[in-house]
């Protein structure tokens, strides 16, 4: 996707099977196979775009601080959004919820190993997710930053809720939360993570949530759903909206370090083709 950020992904997906290949179970001398590991490689490994891991890499380059003496923290604070994502994903596929069979050209989680062991699959991985997020307690800003990803994956959540309500729907809270909060908040935890001040870490998340909200709007447009924001309003208002939200983002770039960085990444989520 953007190639400054190709190593650093690769780290992420280094660490991301490092921490999910986990060794069969002992408590107290009594041994268990792990037999959701498979699973758990599978709803992460291969074809995700790896957005909001690169999101957090940004939200730290966009403070203007030298990243590589907080590169790993950075990869750490990266992987557990992506587990999150990824634990979002599998759940979202559900027949409860969106009902789908296919995810990233291959068949969805739940349709691989089961309806159940697609819920177990789920919990796992944002269970290593908090696993991580407690591994470096003595690092305040570590901390904090998992603490403001957290936050934005419990309106992630309610952001869920409310899409499956049945009732008229109001498509913008709904795509702040359930999408452009991870997004936001991913930014913000790589900014905070780097020690900047509250006014950089506002304006990061506020570039954030206007390219998360982008961010949806372009993948209904790209997935031709019936039932999203493109049956509510049409595709030409939802291309006006999509052009709208990636202008502000850019405006909110514009006090931020690597503006240009910034500017091509909107860009790039604005012509995406997948
Ligand atoms: C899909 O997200 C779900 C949305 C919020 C639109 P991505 O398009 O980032 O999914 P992957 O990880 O690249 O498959
Ligand atoms: C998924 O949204 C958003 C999540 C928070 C998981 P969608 O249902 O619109 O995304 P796709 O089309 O399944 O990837
Ligand atoms: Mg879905």
């Amino acid at each position: 996707m953007l190639e400054f950020a190709s190593v650093f992904v690769k780290d992420v997906e280094c660490l991301l099977e490092e921490v999910l290949s986990t060794k069969d179970v002992d408590v107290f001398g009594i041994k268990a196979k792990n037999i959701l590991e498979d699973g758990y490689i599978y709803a992460t490994k291969d074809g995700g775009k790896r957005i909001r891991p690169i999101c957090v890499y940004m939200g730290a380059i966009a403070t203007g601080r030298p990243v590589a003496e907080k590169y790993d923290g950075l990869v750490k604070l990266a992987t557990i959004v992506e587990l999150i994502h990824s634990y979002s994903l599998v759940h979202d596929d559900l027949p409860a919820m969106d009902n789908d069979d296919y995810r990233r050209g291959k068949l969805s989680t739940h349709k691989r190993y089961g309806e159940a062991n697609g819920i177990l699959i789920g919990d796992g991985l944002l269970t290593k997710a908090m696993e991580l997020a407690l591994s470096n307690p003595d690092d305040a800003l570590f901390t904090r930053s998992a603490h403001i990803i957290a936050t934005g994956a419990m309106n992630m959540v309610t952001g869920q809720a409310l899409d499956l309500q049945n009732d008229a729907k109001d498509y913008m809270p709904i795509y702040a939360l359930k999408t452009a909060q991870l997004i936001a908040t991913s930014f913000e935890a790589g900014a905070t993570y780097m020690g900047a001040g509250e006014e950089v870490v506002k304006n990061v998340g506020s570039y954030g949530h206007h390219v998360g909200m982008a961010f949806q709007v372009a993948d209904d447009i790209l997935d031709c759903a019936d039932n999203s924001l493109l049956k509510e309003v049409g595709e030409k208002k939802a291309k006006f909206i999509l052009q709208e939200e990636t202008q502000k983002a850019k405006e909110c770039a514009k006090n931020l370090a690597d503006n240009d960085m910034l500017t091509e990444f909107a860009e790039i989520l604005l012509k995406r083709k997948k």
